[in-house]
């Protein structure tokens, strides 16, 4: 794992139209984004040269400024170059990509109706770290503290900075107990997410169950892979769960951009084996983004160096 800090790589960044020196991509402290966490994001990852779904991720981007009140300050179209333009200059073939627009610096309060737009791009590479067969134990989860926010509460569905704070302090609170991932509720005790990624169940009647992501973000990730199932003929079915229906759960995975497939081998006392379908959904998913079994291997090796 690269350990260097995140200010103090090497590199290109795309700031406002510009590829600046990495550690030149600096904002002021009096940011409204850094003090009110008017800022939104995406994650996106790049395979073998092409980044999966890229306009999708710059139109979440869009909707998720205007959601939170705020105009990118250039079209989809754009962020979608220079998403492309960012890995190209960095020579990222295999890498994650991390857009960012946040308000400015030009007024400090809760108002920021005169603040301009910033926007930057970051990439890095990251390369799938496990293979298909050291993700197939599953990961340890256990429900976090914090539920996810009813729609009145907060724009839930864009993938905005200030949603996180609950995310960071669920995750600290499970990973401090040992735990990969915090699964969280939504204010209703319903099964809503993790805290970076959606989530699956297998249940007996082998049909693939996810809760209705009607106060969370409906990954990318996720969509994609409802429609992966639906064409191997695998029905979905989208509901409310309650977090006791993993007794009936066979299998349970979790779907996102950075996480893409990953098996869930536990949640609090629950027990899943990473069945058929999980493998199934891996394998489309890697077909689907252009990755091939070769190329994850050799990725996986030279991560492991
Ligand atoms: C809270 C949360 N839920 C779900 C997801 C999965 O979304 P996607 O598949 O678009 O990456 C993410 C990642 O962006 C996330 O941060």
């Amino acid at each position: 794992m690269d350990t260097v800090p995140f200010d103090a790589r090497d590199g290109l960044i795309w700031y406002n139209g510009e590829l600046l020196p990495w550690r030149d991509a600096k904002l002021h402290v009096l940011s409204h984004g850094l003090h009110y966490a008017s800022a939104v994001f995406e994650g996106e990852r790049s395979y073998n040269g092409s980044i999966f779904k890229l306009t999708e991720h710059s139109e979440r981007l869009a909707a998720s400024a205007q959601m939170i009140g705020f105009e990118l300050p250039c079209s989809v179209d754009e962020v979608d170059r220079a998403c492309a333009e960012v890995c190209e200059a960095n020579g990222i073939r295999d890498g994650y990509v991390r857009p960012i627009a946040w308000r400015g610096s030009e007024m400090m309060g809760v108002s920021a109706q005169n603040t301009t737009t910033q926007l930057a791009i970051a990439a890095w590479p990251w390369p799938s770290y496990f293979s298909p067969e050291a993700r197939l134990k599953g990961i340890r989860l256990k429900t976090g503290p914090w539920k996810r926010p009813s729609p009145e509460t907060e724009p839930v569905h864009a993938k905005a900075a200030g949603l996180y704070m609950i995310c960071t302090l669920s995750k600290h609170t499970v990973e401090n107990e040992g735990y990969d991932d915090a699964l969280m509720l939504d204010w209703r005790g319903q099964v809503a997410e993790a805290t970076g990624a959606n989530i699956f169940m297998v249940m007996g009647d082998g049909r693939l169950h996810t809760p209705t992501p009607d106060c969370f973000l409906n990954g990318i990730t996720r969509q994609t892979v409802i429609d992966l199932a639906r064409e191997r003929g695998i029905e979905v079915v989208e509901r409310a769960i309650m977090p006791d229906e993993f007794a009936k759960a066979t299998e349970v995975f979790l779907t996102g951009t950075a996480a893409e497939v990953t098996p869930v081998g536990e949640i609090d006392h629950y027990r899943f084996t990473p069945g058929d379908i999980t493998k199934a959904m891996m394998e489309d998913y890697e077909k689907a983004t252009g990755q091939t079994s070769k190329e994850s291997a050799k990725a996986a090796a030279s991560a492991a160096e």
